[in-house]
């Protein structure tokens, strides 16, 4: 059986897309909110297999969507290498942020603290319908060091941008210690199952142009060479999210089989090669919504990206509040 998610991240187009969502296993959903309530410490839960197949599947079943992901968080690495994190109810991750080239030191990356994120891509693998594909995932090192320098989301970046500007030294070490370990990670995910990646690069959109090379591209194809040098024909999906005008460059320099394109860019007049998937772009804010705006804009994306390696998703995440009818709804409109 041929994946179309798959053939898409190969360089061909399919007539209808593939779709799959960011966050499409979520609180938006009321099962995912039944096992989440018996699990209320949120790293137990993304490390627990059991639950955590259960939740990935859950809107595979529910939309028959075309792949699966993983159910785990980009924080994870940071847990691994030994930083204090926890998810405090209603203000979203928290860590202990790093303080200076001591902390950075002190960073080990134990890949048995994650081993049983592998369990559950087996554990995924072996109940997924065999056109369906599985994502694994990491966060990009500049997401990740956001929260690991910061210490929480929602900042404008203002720490780690004097980091990564001061000759020190320090911010280029935690660019190789987070390469280093993600490159690890996401090859654990390969060997364990998963048939494509996808690198998460939430806060592209923070990252001053003079950083670009050394916060953004250079990290990213090195942690892209590293997983093809083991698995020289894994997919993997690179998403700077708000890059903006680096976009082309960004496909050009990391070497990536697809970009994800967030909404606020044309994803249609993209500059890529040909046989780059692009991956989005509906806004988050229009799933929300749903009804005939939705089904609209979805049908013009289609029809705009038709003869291009195209795969539907969101330009973000889908948003906590949204109804599972209008995923089912855009699922629909997407096919039909
Ligand atoms: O369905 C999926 O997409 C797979 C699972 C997944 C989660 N997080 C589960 C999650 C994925 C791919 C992520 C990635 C992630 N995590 C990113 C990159 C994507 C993005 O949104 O930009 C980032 C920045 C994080 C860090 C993170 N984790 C934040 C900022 C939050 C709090 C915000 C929120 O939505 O609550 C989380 C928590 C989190 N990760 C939840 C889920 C389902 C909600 C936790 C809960 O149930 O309380």
């Amino acid at each position: 059986m041929v994946k179309k998610l798959l053939s898409v991240l190969n360089g061909e187009a399919a007539s209808a897309p593939p779709i799959w969502l960011m966050r499409q296993a979520g609180r938006y959903l009321p099962e995912y909110r039944a096992l989440r309530a018996k699990a209320p410490d949120f790293v137990k839960f993304c490390l627990n297999p059991e639950l955590a197949v259960e939740v990935t599947l859950q809107p595979v079943r529910r939309f028959q969507l075309d792949a699966a992901i993983l159910f785990a968080d980009i924080l994870l690495i940071p847990h691994a290498l030994g930083q204090k994190l926890w998810f405090a109810e209603g203000e979203g991750p928290r860590l202990e942020p790093l303080r200076d080239e001591k902390d950075i030191a002190a960073l080990h990356y134990d890949g048995e603290k994650l081993a049983p994120v592998m369990q559950t891509i087996r554990g995924v693998r072996a109940a997924l319908a065999n056109d369906t594909a599985l994502i694994g995932f990491a966060g990009a090192p500049w997401t990740v060091a956001t929260y690991m320098i910061e210490g929480r989301g929602g900042t404008d970046h203002e720490t780690i941008r004097r980091w990564a500007w001061e000759a020190s030294g320090s911010f280029d070490r935690l660019m190789d210690v987070l390469v280093d370990a993600t490159s690890a990670y996401l090859i654990a995910q390969a060997d364990a199952g998963a048939e494509a990646l996808q690198l998460f690069e939430s806060w592209a959109g923070t990252v001053p142009a003079g950083l670009f090379e050394r916060a953004v591209l250079a990290p990213t194809s090195r942690i892209v060479a590293a997983v093809k040098a083991k698995h020289p024909s894994i997919p993997i999906i690179g998403f700077p999210r708000g890059a903006g005008s680096w976009l082309s460059r960004y496909a050009e320099a990391t070497e990536v089989n697809g970009v994800g394109v967030d909404q606020m860019t044309d994803i249609a007049a993209l500059a890529l090669p040909s046989q780059v998937a692009r991956q989005g772009n509906l806004d988050p804010v229009l799933l929300l919504q749903g009804g005939g705006a939705m089904r609209a804009e979805a049908k013009r994306l289609v029809q705009a990206m038709q003869g291009k390696p195209f795969i539907f998703n969101l330009g973000h995440g889908v948003m906590q509040p949204t109804l599972p009818e209008h995923v089912a709804d855009l699922v629909a409109a997407v096919r039909g």
